[in-house]
Parts: structure tokens; sequence; C-alpha cells
């Protein structure tokens, strides 16, 4: 069976741990594409080519979580040949049998157009830095809401696959939602197409 949960949206918004319980409970596999963005980065040289030649070891660093990592995934992101180099293996990942789920900003849009459930997760600016400032313990909350806002810019105002809902994307706002009513919400959502067959 194939099946593809493409979820979308800002950084902190929830996606990862959505996805994560999405792909937990009905069993699919799940990648955060945001991962190999922050791994091409890290690694340094040229963006394109590190991206070409990304290996399992690139993807286990233990800094890829920072907001240095963020930072440095969100400039390279910007590059047509990063993203193109990244395509066909999210592509593959998404026709995979048993299901999948891919968490990042552009899948509804451009890696996985014809998924069979699309979210787009959603939050303030303010509760998401508030939230990643508690995750990472890095920096001053107002150093972290600056940066999910340039971050925020970065992504929705780029030229190649700008983050933006899919027209046919759920958009799930999780600015007032408790982390177990969010997941709750997303897992309706994909029984039901699930249910639709
Ligand atoms: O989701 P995460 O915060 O890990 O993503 C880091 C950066 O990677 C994003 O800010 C964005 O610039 C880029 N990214 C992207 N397309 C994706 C996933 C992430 O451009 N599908």
């Amino acid at each position: 069976m194939k099946f593809c949960v493409a979820i979308d949206g800002p950084a902190a918004a929830g996606k990862g741990t959505i996805s994560r319980a999405v792909a937990a409970h009905f069993g699919f596999a799940h990648l955060d594409t945001g991962l190999l963005y922050r791994a091409v980065g890290m690694k340094g040289g040229d963006p394109a080519q590190a991206a070409s030649t990304l290996c399992p070891e690139d993807l286990a660093r233990p800094d890829l979580r920072s907001l240095a990592a963020g930072e440095a995934a969100s400039r390279v992101a910007v590059l047509p040949d990063v993203r193109a180099a990244l395509l066909t293996f999210q592509r593959n990942f998404a026709a995979r049998e048993g299901g999948a789920v891919l968490d990042g900003r552009d899948i509804g849009t451009v890696i996985c157009p014809g998924a069979d459930v699309k979210l787009f997760v959603t939050a303030s600016a303010e509760c998401r830095a508030e939230r990643r400032w508690r995750e990472t313990g890095e920096g001053s909350l107002a150093e972290v809401l600056e940066q999910v806002r340039a971050r925020d810019a970065r992504d929705m105002g780029r030229a190649d696959a700008p983050l933006c809902a899919a027209e046919d994307a759920i958009t799930l706002d999780t600015t007032t939602l408790s982390i177990d009513e969010a997941v709750d919400k997303a897992l309706r959502i994909v029984r039901a197409q699930l249910e639709r067959g």
C-alpha cells in the first residue's frame, strides 16, 4: 500500500511532533526533510556538491538540531541546485510501500503534489519562538523571536519552492492547542482519508 502524508509549515509550529505521532500511529515511515537541509548547511564547502553527496553520517551529526544549523539550512535552502539535488531522494521516500509521512516546507506543493493528505501546521510567531527557545535552551526569547521572523521571511520569500500552504491543504493552527489536541486532530484527518480509500 502506498499512502503519502505531506506536512508543511513554518519553524517550530509542531510539524515534527505531529509527523512522528502520525507515522507511529499508522506504522508509516517518517522523513524530517528539514534535517537534509540542516546537514547540507553544516557540511560546509559548495552547498550543491554537499547536497548531492549527503551520506548517513552527515544526517547523524549531533548538532543538527541547533539554532545555528537551522539558520545554515535556511540559507542553503534558497539555492535551486541544492533543492534539485534533494528532490529524487524525497520523492522515492514518499512512494515507498507501507506509507510515508514527510514534513518540511514544500512537500505538498513541490515534492508530493499528489499526496493523499496535506496538512499545513502553523502557529503565531510568538508561540513558535517560545517553544523553540524552551526546546533548545539557547539565546534569549527576544533573539529567538527575531530569528523565527527572519527565517519565516526567508522561507516564504524565496523564489524556488517558497513556504506556503498547498491549495488543497488542511490548515492546523496549533497556537492554542496542546500537543495531544494537535496530534488528535491530525490523526482524525489522516484516518478519515485512509477510510475513504
Ligand atoms: O524544519 P526545519 O526547521 O528543520 O528546517 C530548517 C530549514 O530548512 C527551514 O527553515 C527551510 O529553510 C529549510 N527547509 C526547506 N524545505 C524543506 C524543509 C526544510 O526549505 N522541505
